[in-house]
């Protein structure tokens, strides 16, 4: 009777939203347009070929295949500019306090990102070690709000889907969560996650009695 617990990495373990954004932002500036942090919530969870569909429907730019191709790399040759800087101290607080009590207690814990830099920021951070399943952009077909990632993680955890509990920030992955009949956690802001079963402001507010709840509860 292990629970699985799930976390999702842009937003819930480190803040990587604002490279994402600088990244974007620079390209859209590129093709003579601009892009906003608002602009940019609507690309939390979504793959980055679709965030460049979006991006250029913002600009009103048509892209032949060749373009749509040299400016997805340009983007992320930008955004691993970024990465490369990262370390430990870019961890969003209290991560590794929750990552370490649950290790204690040998709950099993995978990565449900849609991330292709998955395993490269998690071994920036020195957070690698934590995790006994990775799954990212690279292993899914069906991007969130799809639960495809999350049932992949459960299935490598060794645990039922219902037995699994999911940190997310983004509208997308709560859907993802709720789809696979998982417990979902909304890290951020309640009023956009209000489809998640809980919502915490950060991983500051989630106490050892709560995770201890999670860890005892009969699931959904
Ligand atoms: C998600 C982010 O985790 O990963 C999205 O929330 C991002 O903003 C997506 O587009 C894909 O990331 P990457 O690193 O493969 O470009
Ligand atoms: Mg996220």
């Amino acid at each position: 009777n292990k629970v699985g617990f799930i976390f999702d990495l842009d937003g819930v373990i480190v803040d990587t939203a604002k490279y994402h954004y600088l990244a974007w932002r620079k390209l859209a500036n590129e093709l003579g347009f601009e892009f906003t942090k608002e602009q940019n919530e609507l690309f939390k969870g979504v793959s980055r070929k679709r965030c460049l569909e979006i991006l250029l429907d913002i600009g009103n730019v048509k892209a032949t295949q060749e373009q749509f191709n040299t400016w997805m790399v340009e983007k992320n040759v930008d955004y691993l500019a970024y990465i490369e800087k990262m370390d430990a101290s870019e961890i969003l607080p209290d991560v590794p306090r929750v990552l370490e009590y649950l290790r204690k207690k040998n709950m099993p814990i995978a990565l449900g990102s849609a991330s292709k830099n998955a395993k490269p920021i998690l071994k920036k951070v020195d957070l690698l070690p934590y995790f006994d399943s990775i799954v990212d952009g690279n292993n899914v077909t069906k991007a969130k709000p799809d639960p495809e990632v999350f049932l992949i993680a459960a299935e490598n955890l060794g645990v039922t889907p219902i037995s699994c509990v999911v940190f997310e920030d983004a509208v997308a992955g709560i859907q993802a969560a709720n789809a696979a009949g998982m417990v979902s956690i909304g890290i951020g802001d309640a009023e956009i996650l209000y489809e998640a079963d809980y919502n915490f402001k950060d991983f500051t507010e989630i106490d050892d009695s709560f995770l201890e709840l999670l860890l005892n509860k009969n699931h959904k």
